[in-house]
């Protein structure tokens, strides 16, 4: 059975960890400490009753998926692992300084890969022990729910290295499409100008959160309004893909909005601190303008 790493127990990396232990992998979570990969199983623990409580799996494979899941202390028990996948926070400095310590103990032809939502992976890669098998593996939140994976060349990375990763991604029974090292990927790219421009029209009073939502979900049949699914992705999130846009590019398309901006200096993150464009605190979400 081959062993995977996860860095990160968050609601991407608990996500991965998941489906890839529903996979079969054997998998290794870590975080910055125990208690917090322990809260990373427990969460996946919760998901895995909830599937065998609608009948779409049975009891003993939800045991035995969450056994294959080891949280980790420390990045030591990685050096099992022939791919490493990193979903820490989307800052650049934090996952440099994780490529940096796994790479100590990495197999020799482990792979390293990052979730990274923008960040471009052939900066990434000079962080990590060798370029050439170092990729980007962009999951899309509910993980265990979404169809798609994005598997990322950067400069440096090797065919084998793609190859070995699309292999892995697949056996996800997920759908893999391909994108060069260009800011935001494909999906990103896309995605982050809608829900930056639904912040710029909630701030220039075009209309309300509700009605700002409403329109586009009915409008154009998209599963959730933007403004829901920037709290659902987290505005942190979102204001780091624009910066990420805006610098890499120099295009001033994709300025943050500074409605955008205002929100995430006030810690309004979204769904994760309890308050976003939507207020989280009681049993259904409230918008706040
Ligand atoms: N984890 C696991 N399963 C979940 C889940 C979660 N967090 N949320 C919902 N589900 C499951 C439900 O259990 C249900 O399963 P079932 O059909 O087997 O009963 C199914 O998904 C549908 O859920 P609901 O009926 O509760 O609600 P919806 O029909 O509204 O679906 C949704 C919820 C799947 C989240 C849907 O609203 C959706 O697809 N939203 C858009 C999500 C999206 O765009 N994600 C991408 C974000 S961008 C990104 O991740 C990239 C990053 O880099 C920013």
């Amino acid at each position: 059975m081959q062993t995977i790493g996860v860095i990160g127990a968050g609601q991407m990396g608990a996500g991965i960890a998941q489906v890839s232990a529903q996979a079969g992998y054997r998998v290794i979570l870590s975080d910055i400490g125990l208690p917090q990969a322990e809260k990373g199983k427990a969460g996946i623990a919760k998901q895995l009753s909830r599937l065998v409580e609608k009948g779409k799996i049975e009891a003993k494979v939800a045991e035995e998926t969450l056994d294959r899941i080891e949280p980790a202390a420390d990045y030591g028990s990685m050096s099992a692992a022939s791919l490493v996948i990193e979903a820490a926070t989307e800052r650049e400095e934090i996952k440099r300084s994780i490529f940096e310590q796994v790479g100590k103990v990495l197999a020799p032809q482990a792979i390293l890969a990052s979730n990274t939502s923008s960040i471009p992976i052939t900066r990434l890669a000079q962080a990590a022990p060798d370029p050439a098998r170092f990729a980007g593996v962009h999951f899309f939140n509910p993980v265990p729910v979404m169809g798609l994976i994005e598997l990322i060349r950067g400069l440096a990375t090797a065919d084998e290295t793609i190859t070995a990763v699309e292999k892995y991604a697949q056996t996800l029974g997920k759908k893999v499409v391909h994108a060069n090292d260009a800011p935001g990927f494909i999906v990103n790219r896309i995605l982050l100008p809608m829900l930056n421009e639904a912040c710029f029209a909630l701030g220039e009073n075009v209309a309300n959160v509700a009605d700002i939502d409403a329109a586009v979900q009915l409008g154009l049949n998209h599963p959730m309004g933007p403004l829901t699914l920037a709290d659902f992705v987290g505005l942190d999130t979102c204001l780091e893909i624009c910066k990420v846009l805006f610098t890499t590019t120099g295009d001033p398309k994709y300025r943050p909005a500074p409605l955008l901006v205002k929100y995430v200096e006030a810690g309004w993150y979204g769904r994760k601190t309890g308050r976003g464009f939507y207020d989280y605190s009681g049993d259904t979400p409230v918008p706040t303008r």
